[in-house]
């Protein structure tokens, strides 16, 4: 069985939360991209919100003019999100939920609940070539939806595993470990390409690389937390080296 390739996206939204706090252009997540493209990304990720606490419209537009590797573009279903992405034309879209007042994206999309308004606005993403993946946490009926509304990608949510692993609740993380296995071959058996993230560090980055049908991860705070106290060329260096060595497992076990 031959080994699929692993591609790192890099996830520029908290450099521009630093530039947003002092108001100004500095520092600039255009930048950000190139140097992580350098340093061996293989894709750049920014979410778009509602209320622009990070990413802005001309970063998007500035980085689909600027950046040579694919632009994956994080939004909720929204119809001003839509026609912003059919406008940006970026290589992919990833729809995740979105609730103003939380921190970061909570939870997984509600695929089953909202089925109905999803159907029509993958439709149109896939019908204008861009790639769309669902934000999704690794349940059964979500990953059955998601084949069943013609996604062809899911990403699965990583969050309540790395959390867990974090805290030290080994049980719990466990749990949520063998779900995101079983989500993932669950998927890839119903014909959808299968990425994850979010909380990912250079542990639980290592270890679901070792899990052959996932292709692409997509990491951004801790990376950039990182990149602090090393360099952002570095910090996207070592994540790329434990993504390796966990694919490397993969080869061995195939
Ligand atoms: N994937 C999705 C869909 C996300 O919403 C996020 C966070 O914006 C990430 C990946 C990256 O998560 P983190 O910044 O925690 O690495």
């Amino acid at each position: 069985m031959s080994v699929l390739p692993l591609r790192l996206g890099v996830n520029v939204d908290q450099v521009a939360t630093l530039r947003n706090a002092r108001g100004g252009r500095n520092p600039d997540p255009v930048r950000a991209a190139l140097t992580a493209i350098e340093a061996g990304a293989d894709g750049i990720t920014a979410h778009l919100r509602e209320d622009r606490r990070h990413i802005r419209e001309e970063d998007m537009a500035r980085l689909k003019a600027t950046i040579s590797k694919p632009l994956n573009f994080e939004m909720a279903a929204t119809a001003e999100m839509l026609g912003l992405a059919l406008a940006t034309e970026p290589h992919a879209v990833c729809l995740v939920p979105e609730r103003r007042e939380e921190l970061t994206t909570e939870g997984g999309l509600d695929v089953v609940g909202q089925h109905n308004a999803l159907k029509p606005f993958i439709a149109q993403l896939n019908d204008a070539g861009i790639r769309v993946s669902l934000f999704i946490a690794a349940e059964p009926a979500q990953i059955e939806m998601a084949a069943q509304l013609h996604a062809p990608v899911i990403e699965i949510h990583t969050g309540a595993w790395c959390d867990a692993v974090t805290d030290g609740h080994a049980a719990k993380a466990e749990a949520e470990w063998q779900r995101i296995v079983a989500g993932s071959r669950l998927a890839r058996a119903a014909g959808l390409e299968v990425h994850a993230g979010h909380g990912l560090d250079y542990v639980t980055a290592e270890k679901i690389s070792g899990l052959g049908e996932i292709v692409e991860l997509n990491i951004g705070y801790y990376m950039m937390g990182e990149a602090l106290f090393v360099g952002l060329g570095e910090s996207v260096r070592t994540m790329r080296a434990a993504m390796d060595r966990g694919r490397q497992r993969v080869a061995a076990t195939a």
